[in-house]
């Protein structure tokens, strides 16, 4: 006797049909599994066989293979519990093969029958989307994720009992309960909140705009980290199928909470500089995304960048180049997408206070080399704006004017992005700071005057190639800040200004 039901596993964060194969032969009872499982499903058999006693179905007095195909797809995770469960169900006879057609079916088991939540829901979604796949049976605690994906019903089951008596037609499928319209959270933290400091707010600006990399280089106290926090409220908010790609690796990960069903706020991620790199770019043994695919359309924040580990530094230049993570498995090769934003900071000496302009530094310059060098040069090459920022004047920080709000920068970013959008559609990029070299002398063209200027700092400041490409994207970005589509010398000149640290380190 035999039973067939559709299940998923994903890899990365592309979801793939798994069949459930359950074949009950005569012999002795034995209950095995083939096709490559991970501990985790070994251990599934004792899950779905307790939970089957426990609801009372029993469990076949036979052999028991399941088998789940294709075999050279590593399964790892407990989602084929249920999937299992409902075969050996369908293989006694106990439920019609028909019930399961055109369903696909994930779900972990506790040993009583309760069907307990799985990761990737989201993922499995999209995927049976894209197949045509018209129904997909889940755990409740993620149906409300599941039903963010269109086009397909959604049905949550809490136990498996409860799922076999909807299967059998016993029981009406409960409607799911509507998600509450996430809200985004805004006016918490503003621009307007910080004083003064025009250079370092027109660099955010700036970065929004072109989605380029930033970091902030001062003193302690002098605001850095107030600065980096308000970038994401000037970035345009996600649209919907950024959405759906934060919220597939926030699936994938298990971090999407079971009521807020669809990320709506970009992400702002800023891990502790004690991360280790596989938990900055990911991988593992579970081979979990990483917090650069937390960051996916969102900010990755490094405070006190050179605290971080050098070799977690380093692995940071694939991500940040490409937009997305190739991690190598014994089995396959998972990708995640990785498309953030870089903002750091960091201070400009080991004691701070270089370049202070009311304290001395203590530091010998040997020891500020040391700091700076914890930075790479090819590092360093791929942050777009690199800009000090001095402690506002005590007495700015009490009265004067109002600050401009975050709201009315976003405005101007908002129709930046937009001539951006515009002119690069169709190249697989959306805004400045992911130009390719290609796109990159079309849509920077400079006039001789301009190009002149370019090659004399280059000279002098001695800049990579990487540093070159650089500024003309920034460039860029601050002609279309101003609705202009030709560059002129002054764009060329202030992008120049915010290479700070490869001037300085010479
Ligand atoms: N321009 C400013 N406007 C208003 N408040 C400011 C400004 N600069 C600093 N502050 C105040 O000082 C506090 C310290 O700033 P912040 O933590 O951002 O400094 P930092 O540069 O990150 O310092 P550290 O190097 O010690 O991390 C802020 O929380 C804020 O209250
Ligand atoms: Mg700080
Ligand atoms: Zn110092």
């Amino acid at each position: 006797m035999h039973a067939n039901v559709t299940s998923g596993a994903v890899l990365g964060v592309e979801a793939c049909r798994i069949e459930v194969e359950v074949d009950l032969s005569p012999g002795m009872m034995v209950f095995s599994t083939v096709g490559l499982p991970a501990s985790a499903v070994c251990e599934a058999r004792t899950r779905v066989k307790s939970a089957l006693v426990n609801c009372g179905y029993g469990f076949p007095r036979s052999r028991v293979t399941v088998n789940l195909a294709p075999a050279h797809i590593r399964k790892e995770g407990t989602g084929f519990d249920l999937p299992m469960a409902l075969g050996i169900l369908v293989a006694e006879k106990k439920l019609p093969a028909e019930a399961l057609e055109g369903a696909v079916v994930t779900g972990e088991l506790a040993l009583d029958g309760r069907v307990r939540g799985v990761r990737g829901v989201l993922a499995l979604a999209a995927h049976a989307r894209r197949m045509g796949v018209p129904r997909l049976i889940v755990p409740r605690a993620n149906a409300t994720e599941a039903s963010v994906v269109e086009g397909i019903e959604v049905v949550g089951v809490d136990h498996l009992a409860e799922c076999v008596e909807l299967l059998l037609g016993h029981l009406d499928v409960p409607p799911l309960p509507v998600a509450a319209e996430p809200t985004v959270d805004e006016g918490a933290i503003d621009l307007r909140d910080v004083r003064g400091q025009a250079v370092a707010r027109r660099a955010l600006e700036i970065a929004a705009a072109g989605g380029h990399n930033l970091l902030f280089l001062g003193s302690p106290g002098a605001g850095k980290t107030m600065l980096a926090r308000r970038l994401p409220t000037i970035v345009p908010p996600m649209a919907f199928e950024e959405r759906l790609e934060t919220s597939i690796v926030a699936s994938v990960a298990g971090l999407l909470p079971a009521d807020r069903p669809l990320v709506m706020e970009r992400p702002f991620r800023a891990p502790h500089h004690s991360v280790s790199g596989v938990a900055l770019t990911g991988g593992g043994p579970a081979a979990r995304p990483g917090e650069v695919s937390l960051a996916h359309h969102g900010v990755l924040f490094l405070d006190e960048l050179p605290e971080f580990r050098r070799d977690a530094l380093e692995s940071l230049r694939q991500p940040l180049e490409d937009g997305h993570v190739v991690i190598a498995r014994a089995q396959a090769t998972l990708t995640y997408p990785s498309r953030f934003m870089l903002v750091a900071a960091m201070n400009p000496c080991p004691c701070g206070y270089l370049g202070h302009p009311r304290r001395s530094c203590s530091c010998h310059p040997q020891a500020v080399h040391a700091y700076r060098n914890r930075i790479s040069g090819p590092l360093l090459d791929r942050i777009d704006l690199q800009v000090p920022v001095d402690p506002v004047d005590p007495r700015a920080l009490r009265g004067g004017p109002a600050e401009e709000a975050s709201a009315a920068v976003r405005g101007r970013v908002e129709a930046a992005r937009q001539r951006q959008a515009e002119r690069l559609s169709g190249t697989g990029a959306r805004c400045n700071a992911h130009l390719r070299p290609a796109d990159l002398k079309r849509h920077c063209a400079l006039a001789p005057e301009a190009d002149a200027f370019l090659t004399r700092a280059m000279e002098r400041l001695d800049l990579s190639a990487r540093a070159h490409d650089r500024i003309l994207k920034v460039a860029r970005t601050i002609a279309d800040l101003d609705g202009r589509d030709a560059l002129r010398t002054a764009d060329v000149a202030e992008a120049v200004q915010y290479r700070q640290l490869d001037r300085r380190l010479g």
